[in-house]
Order: C-alpha cells, then sequence, then structure tokens
C-alpha cells in the first residue's frame, strides 16, 4: 500500500539522503560519491541536477539510488557501480578486469608530452607536437587511459597498447573504439615486451621513441593494509608488482632499454615508496637526464629519462 504520509523525493532531499549514508558509513570521497550516483541513477548530467534540484524522482529510481548507496557502503567502488571514470577529460568504461584510473597518472601524460616537446627543441625543430614520426608504447594499458590520451594529444604517433591481461585489453579497445581512436592504436596481449621479439631481427630490433608504463608497484606484503574497495575489487595482476612491490621495474627498465631509440623516453609512474628501488635501475650508461616528479601530494610520482645518443641497443634475441 502507499504511504501517503510519505511525499515522494526530490532531487536535492535524495542526494542529502545519500550523503548522510555515505558519510555515517566513513565512505571516502561521500559528496562526489553520491552525486555520481545519483547522476547514473537519473541519467542525467551535473548540470541539469543541479538546474532541477526540486525535481520529483520516481519511488523505483530512488530505490535504486539507495541501493547503490548500500553496494557502495559495502565496499564496492563508486566506479564499478557506475561504470565509468574520467580520465584526461575523456570518459572511460571501467570494469573490474582493469585498474580504476587514477588523477595522479595524469602526471605521466604531463611529462610524456612535455619531454618530448623538449626532445623537439633539442633537435632543433619548433616544439609543436603532433606525434609525426613518433611511435609510442605503453606497458599494461589497463583501461587504455595513458595510450587514449596519447592518441588525443599526438595526432599523428604510432601507438601500441600492451596488457598482459586479454581481459583488460578487450576493455582498452572498447574505449578506444568508443572515444574514436581505435584506428589509432594496435593492442597486443604481452608479457611487457615479449610480443615484439618475434617481429624483431638483431640488425633490426623494435625501437621506440616513447615507453610509457604505469606498471603495477604495490607490494603483496601491503595488501592487506589496503582500502577494501581496492583490495577486494580491483585485479591483483594491476596492483602488485611482486612482494616488495618494485620487483616489476626490475624486468621493465631493462627491457626498455633494447626498445627505445638511442635520446628515445622511457616514462614510469612510481609508486609512493619506489623511487629508492627504481632510481639505481636507471642510473647506468644507457640512461641519462634523469628526471623525478611529484605529483600534487609532493610524492615523487614519475621518473623519466632519455636513452643515451652513443649506447647501441642490443639485440631483441
Ligand atoms: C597499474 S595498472 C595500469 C593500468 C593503466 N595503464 C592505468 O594507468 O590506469 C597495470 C597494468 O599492467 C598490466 N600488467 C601486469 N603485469 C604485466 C606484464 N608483465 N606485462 C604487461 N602488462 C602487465 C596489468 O594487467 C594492468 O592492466
Amino acid at each position: 500500500m502507499t504511504d501517503l504520509t510519505t511525499p515522494p523525493p526530490d532531487l536535492r532531499s535524495l542526494l542529502k539522503q545519500g550523503i548522510h549514508l555515505l558519510r555515517e558509513a566513513h565512505i571516502p570521497s561521500d559528496t562526489l560519491a553520491a552525486e555520481l550516483l545519483l547522476l547514473h541513477s537519473i541519467g542525467r548530467d551535473r548540470t541539469w541536477l543541479y538546474a532541477h534540484p526540486e525535481e520529483i524522482v520516481p519511488e523505483s529510481v530512488a530505490q535504486e539510488f539507495l541501493r547503490l548507496i548500500q553496494c557502495r557502503i559495502g565496499g564496492k567502488p563508486t566506479q564499478h557501480l557506475t561504470g565509468h571514470q574520467e580520465f584526461w577529460g575523456l570518459d572511460f568504461e571501467v570494469t573490474p578486469d582493469v585498474l580504476i584510473p587514477r588523477p595522479e597518472t595524469e602526471h605521466l601524460i604531463e611529462v610524456a608530452l612535455d619531454r618530448l616537446a623538449v626532445r623537439e627543441i633539442r633537435a632543433g625543430r619548433p616544439p609543436k607536437l603532433t606525434g609525426d614520426n613518433v611511435s609510442v608504447v605503453d606497458i599494461g594499458t589497463g583501461s587504455g587511459c595513458v595510450a587514449i590520451a596519447l592518441a588525443k594529444e599526438l595526432p599523428a604517433a604510432q601507438i601500441y597498447a600492451i596488457d598482459i591481461s586479454p581481459d583488460a585489453l578487450a576493455v582498452a579497445q572498447r574505449n578506444a573504439n568508443r572515444l574514436g581512436f581505435a584506428n589509432r592504436i594496435t593492442s597486443l596481449q604481452s608479457n611487457l615486451f615479449s610480443a615484439f621479439s618475434p617481429l624483431a631481427t638483431p640488425h633490426s630490433p623494435i625501437l621506440f621513441d616513447l615507453v610509457i608504463s604505469n606498471p603495477p608497484y604495490i607490494g603483496r606484503k601491503e595488501a592487506l593494509s589496503l582500502p577494501i574497495e581496492v583490495r577486494e575489487y580491483e585485479p591483483s595482476i594491476a596492483l602488485f608488482g611482486g612482494e616488495e612491490g618494485y620487483e616489476l621495474y626490475g624486468r621493465l627498465i631493462p627491457e626498455a632499454a633494447r626498445h627505445v631509440k638511442p635520446r628515445g623516453l622511457l616514462v614510469l609512474e612510481l609508486g609512493h615508496d619506489s623511487l629508492p628501488a627504481v632510481r639505481p635501475l636507471l642510473e647506468s650508461p644507457e640512461w641519462t637526464n634523469l628526471l623525478v616528479t611529484n605529483d600534487l601530494a609532493g610524492i615523487p610520482r614519475v621518473l623519466s629519462a632519455e636513452r643515451t645518443a652513443n649506447s647501441s641497443n642490443p639485440s631483441n634475441a
């Protein structure tokens, strides 16, 4: 029977209720999460929501919103409930098969674009970047966010997106299709650079101008200290780099040295405490011009380096 004493909720009161429930459960970013879940439930954008706060919400929609709020309280990430995350101004599909793109990963794109521009200036060319004659490989592409952001910024670049997980690659391909970059990006299932080995010969190694990667960098020993929405909902293959966390860099950096052109670039995202273990791997004659870039929280987040001009690339054998 309909309860005549409770009027159907309007958008503003429903949003307030959602925020209150999340806040009581100590869910981080409660206001943003409630807003995103409400927008998802009503199928509208933020501008519409704030232009129509008095709009009455059908009971079924209100119930669905409150169900999503309860799922979020249970630990499920907001992005798994909405299926979306924004990155570099683009809307990415997100599923449990991929890491949810993080805002700090945008620093990776900024550093790569800055260093490519500096390379042009050093070569006596104007710094305008279209990506002409630039080849890029994104190792561990996940949702495809890094490869697709670079495809957007470097419209003429040749871009490869690599992941060991076929399920992640399927998401990356759907994102590339939906955002209109599918014809710009070649996706390959590969353990680091292994897919390129059969294509290379000792005299013609496969070489890139830019190797970029946000590799898994959390230590398994830290697993229990991770928030539930990370530990139980994001894929282990995307999170853990080994027992300590930095182990995959130990394979990635020597392989990258064999796949970066002389004066080409390697740009790596770092975990919050990775720098002391990772920097020494680049302090070798193969690399020069090391640069550490902090994120907005002051954490060393991006480590980048240039392949030396005179050291030869060993074969890909
Ligand atoms: C931290 S996630 C990064 C995803 C995405 N690039 C981003 O920044 O949001 C790391 C990705 O590396 C992939 N990966 C893990 N080990 C790999 C390996 N040995 N070779 C290639 N990809 C790997 C995982 O499947 C995952 O998609």
